[in-house]
């Protein structure tokens, strides 16, 4: 096995969060229990799956299979936009436990702001949906809750909804993509800031700027694509399918990048989002809730 994360970020209560998660959308058809098991041996312990992935079966297949104790590993997973409001949100919670086979999750998002573009109810769906989040929490059944791809606007709308914030924000976040008014936003209200699409979806293999940098550091480009997320204090959650690119990306903390390395990345061109943003371009997909 190799060597754990040992690097973690402290959320307010002082629960320790390793600084890189595994993402764990599988497009493909592949034997994904297999891939998951690699990514628990490779050191993984922090797993971000979904209802709308379909990949929750098998990350309880892997986890169950490679026996590692479930105090060991954090699992974080949504709640799609067809499954937001008080009721549908507690419905679709306990699905997931079941998917998963566990009875309690650590971290539980809610997926996207909107159902689509100009969805009129999203402001009271959202709100109701994070009154059953705070409810289960303070069951004891969700140990964090927070949200993805929440902007200042639509966290904003979740003020005062109950007594708890969201803990975590996931938003696409890359080299490129650097989302600086919600990051700072999110971290003056102390709310982690995760990273979707860390390495741009694999689209920064083969960036001239991230090679020569991957060069003077004797890294990788996916190496300084995850080591400047970490710099800004940001959690990546990379995907992978093969132990090679696993080890690649968590093998990011033995050396840091110059302020002006930072700031070069920091400066490089805006691409836009990858297809999909949570005002603009509401992804279409619906989750299949009887899975
Ligand atoms: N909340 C949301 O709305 C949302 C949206 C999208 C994604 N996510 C989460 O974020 C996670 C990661 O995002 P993502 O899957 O979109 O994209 P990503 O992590 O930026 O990129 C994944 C791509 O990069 C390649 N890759 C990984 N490590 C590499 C390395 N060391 N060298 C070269 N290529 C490498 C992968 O190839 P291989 O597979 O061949 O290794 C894959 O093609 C997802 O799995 C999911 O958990 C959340």
């Amino acid at each position: 096995m190799q060597e754990l994360i040992r690097e973690y970020y402290e959320l307010s209560d002082g629960t320790k969060v390793p600084k890189i998660g595994f993402g764990c959308f599988n497009p493909q058809n592949q034997d994904y229990v297999t891939i998951l098991k690699t990514a628990i041996d490779a050191g993984y312990r922090y797993f971000d799956t979904a209802s709308l992935y379909e990949t929750e079966r098998d990350l309880a297949k892997a986890l169950k299979e490679s026996g590692i104790d479930r105090k060991e590993v954090q699992i974080a997973s949504k709640a799609w936009y067809d499954e937001m409001g008080y009721e549908e949100t507690k419905t679709a919670f306990n699905r997931t436990l079941e998917r998963l086979e566990t009875d309690y999750l650590d971290f539980y998002l809610l997926h996207w702001p909107k159902a689509s573009e100009d969805d009129p109810d999203w402001k009271e769906k959202d709100k109701s949906a994070w009154k059953a989040l705070t409810e289960l929490k303070k069951a004891g059944k969700i140990r964090h809750i927070g949200v993805c791809n929440f902007l200042p606007h639509h966290l904003e709308n979740l003020a005062g909804t109950t007594d708890c914030q969201p803990e975590i924000d996931q938003l696409e976040l890359h080299v490129g993509y650097s989302q600086e008014l919600a990051r700072e936003y999110c971290q003056k209200q102390n709310i982690l800031v995760q990273a979707w699409g860390p390495l741009g979806r694999g689209r920064m293999n083969g960036d001239p700027v991230l090679n020569a940098m991957a060069a003077k550091y004797q890294k990788t480009f996916s190496q300084i694509a995850i080591r400047f997320l970490l710099q800004k204090g940001i959690m990546p959650i990379p995907k992978a399918s093969t132990r090679e690119h696993m080890l690649d990306n968590i093998n990011v903390f033995d050396f840091e990048l110059s302020r002006e390395d930072m700031w070069m990345l920091s400066c490089m061109p805006q691409q836009t989002w990858q297809g999909e943003h949570p005002d603009f371009a509401v992804p279409k997909k619906a989750s299949n809730p009887l899975q």
